[in-house]
């Protein structure tokens, strides 16, 4: 099983770029893969044509609250991550034919909950382990790191914009991923779809890190997520989604 995590700055491509490799990977048969969308904005169900709501399904946050905030007590019989688990299998997982998708929901993410958290990080533990391919859509900014879901990692890509701060950015997100110490096999720098190529070299000379190479700027993906049509439709002539392939041929998933 691998954990994949795809973090950077609002607005890089994280969400279109977990959907993309989510199609090639599905493509490869590199199944069965649970998504997990981390961030507040739950954007990626709507990248895969997943409709949460819909499907009558609720988010992580939704559960904790319910399970351990509204309903009071946790000392019955039933250890904490067992009740949660048992939830998000029955109420949050939204199955699908090549990929499973859970959102964590905003609550989680404002709140502090101690108890929860620790019960959160163990149901995820247990519930990710009959897949092969773990992919987590983080929320824009650095502050979600210190309430990690999971403390192991296999792959984090990081996605940069063409900002000045740029290459400060993702220092600081590789310094913080250490500091908070989650433990990760791999940190990928990946050119988000607005990053100018011509900055490219000054990514592997400034940062030090390894960088896999840039999302093409693709019309085709703005206009399906505008149109609310699923990333996995896109042709595969698709100039992102054919960078997006390179990239995770590079970064060595298969
Ligand atoms: N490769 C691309 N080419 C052109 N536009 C893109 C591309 N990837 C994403 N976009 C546009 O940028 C917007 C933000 O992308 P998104 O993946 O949601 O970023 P993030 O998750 O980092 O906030 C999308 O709504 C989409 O219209
Ligand atoms: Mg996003």
């Amino acid at each position: 099983m691998s954990i994949i995590v795809s973090m950077g700055r609002g607005g890089t491509g994280k969400t279109s770029f977990v959907a993309l490799m989510t199609k090639y990977l599905t493509e490869m048969g590199a199944t069965p893969i649970l998504l997990i969308d981390a961030d507040p904005d739950q954007s990626l169900g709507d990248f895969l044509g997943v409709d949460l709501d819909a499907e009558g399904k609720k988010t992580i946050s939704e559960l904790l609250v319910e399970t351990f905030l509204e309903s009071g007590g946790t000392t019955v019989g039933v250890p904490p991550w067992e009740r949660i688990e048992g939830k998000i299998w029955e109420s949050s997982l939204c199955e699908g034919e090549s990929f499973d998708l859970i959102a964590i929901g905003p609550k989680w993410i404002e709140g502090c909950y101690c108890l929860p958290n620790a019960a959160l990080k163990r149901a995820i533990e247990r519930l990710t382990k009959p897949y092969r391919n773990v992919i987590v859509d983080s929320p824009a900014g650095l502050e979600h790191l210190n309430r990690r879901i999971t403390s192991t990692v296999d792959i984090i890509f990081d996605i940069i914009d063409p900002s000045k701060k740029a290459l400060d950015h993702v220092k600081r997100a590789y310094r913080i991923v250490n500091e908070v110490k989650i433990e990760f096999r791999k940190f990928y720098v990946v050119g988000g779809y607005r990053f100018p190529e011509p900055l490219e070299q000054l990514v592997k000379e400034r940062t030090g890190l390894e960088y896999l190479g840039k999302i093409a700027l693709d019309r085709t993906v703005e206009e399906y997520t505008l149109s609310g049509r699923s990333l996995l439709e896109i042709p595969e002539s698709s100039p992102a989604y054919q960078s997006v392939k390179e990239i995770v041929d590079r970064a060595g998933i298969l």
